[in-house]
């Protein structure tokens, strides 16, 4: 697929202000670097690791918009924070040669930043959501008709005298990302027709490509096995890779060392980044559940709450990377820990935890 799309440029640095990543728990590297992150932001289609699927669906909805002379139909990426949502909605403006216009749920506060927003948009204009599941629900309203017939249905005055008053707005892609899909209305979500994406956690080996690829752009040397190391305890997750590459690298050189795998392990031990990847966190919520809540179900606000964490933070950050590994499970009366979190932690699973991993 990388090759069927055109090569291009990187992006005019206006394209690049991106604004629109927030502070994430203080997860490693989850919390968003702007500046690592636009930095190390894949400029070209090429340079995209991974998420082949996703490409593939791309590709076709945009060439095939291409060549009717139209805007693709709305797209939503929903997954992990980290994992290239805004990434892809840069790529896509530019694949299209229009302009990147980002903000987010939670700045839209009032139906006025919506409809001032939408009237400005210029034809072909790309409209970044951020964050969409925070949006609230009168502004969604003014959302739906914007979406489906490119109209801005606005209304004007107050009780008996109010009239509507419908701006047709020139034509756009809208593209929307969230960490929470569930969160979203079904009238939303079914907005977008281009497609609902969610996004993979990235293998090994294409973790290594990229931090690779981040090593050559931030001129750190590095060896094949460093780079193996770092990728192993990525959570499988670019950006906590490029930011756990940057952390290693600081060890190394004031070490006066090479970055290998001894380097990498001594830093991110210094991290107590573990061998899996987890966090202090991530151990800290297995811990919970294993020895306050004896091993499950434990909601996600208990959880949070016996923790102090935002139950949010345990739930859009830390789960979806436990229950990759398999180191948690989640029931209907809530989470519980696997046998293989009791082995990671070094403690003895209960006679019964077949029974409440029903
Ligand atoms: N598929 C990918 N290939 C290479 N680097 C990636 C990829 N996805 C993400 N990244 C890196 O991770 C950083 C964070 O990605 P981003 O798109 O901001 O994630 P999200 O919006 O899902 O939180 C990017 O700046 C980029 O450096
Ligand atoms: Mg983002």
């Amino acid at each position: 697929m990388s090759n069927t799309f055109p090569k291009h440029t990187p992006a005019e640095p206006e394209n690049l202000s991106d604004t629109t990543d927030f502070d994430h728990a203080p997860v490693v590297g989850a919390r968003s670097d702007a500046f690592l992150d636009q930095t190390l932001r894949p400029a070209s289609w090429d340079e995209y690791i991974g998420q082949e699927s996703i490409k593939n669906n791309l590709h076709i909805l945009i060439t095939a918009a291409k060549e009717r002379q139209t805007p693709p139909e709305h797209i939503l990426f929903y997954g992990p924070p980290g994992l290239g949502k805004t990434t892809l909605a840069h790529l896509i403006a530019h694949e299209l040669g229009g302009s990147l216009r980002a903000t987010s749920g939670p700045a839209i506060e009032r139906v006025g930043d919506l409809a001032a927003i939408l009237t400005n948009l210029q034809p072909g204009d790309i409209l970044f959501i951020d964050e969409i599941h925070r949006l609230s629900r009168n502004i969604e309203e003014v959302l739906y008709p914007a979406m489906e017939s490119g109209v801005l249905n606005i209304i004007i005055g107050k009780g008996p005298s109010a009239r509507t008053l419908d701006l047709p707005l020139p034509p756009f892609t809208m593209i929307a990302a969230t960490t929470r899909v569930a969160d979203l209305s079904a009238p939303l979500r079914s907005r977008f027709s281009g497609g609902v994406f969610r996004l993979e956690f990235y293998s090994e080996d294409e973790i290594a490509k990229i931090v690779e690829r981040s090593a050559r752009i931030l001129g750190i040397e590095t060896a094949a096995d460093g780079v193996r190391e770092i990728a192993r305890r990525s959570r499988s997750t670019p950006r906590t890779a490029n930011y756990l590459l940057k952390r290693a690298r600081d060890w190394a050189q004031l070490k006066r060392t090479a970055l290998t795998k001894d380097a990498v392990d001594a830093s991110l031990g210094l991290l107590e980044v573990d061998q899996l990847g987890l966090t202090p966190v991530d151990r800290a919520i297995l811990l919970t559940i294993i020895e306050r809540f004896h091993g499950g179900p434990a909601g996600v606000s208990a959880l949070g709450a016996a923790l102090s964490e935002e139950p949010n933070t345990i739930s859009e950050v830390h789960e979806p990377f436990l229950l990759q590994l398999g180191l948690i499970e989640r029931t209907p009366r809530g989470r519980v820990a696997t046998r293989a979190a009791y082995k990671h932690l070094g403690k003895k699973p209960p006679e019964d935890l077949n029974e409440r991993l029903l």
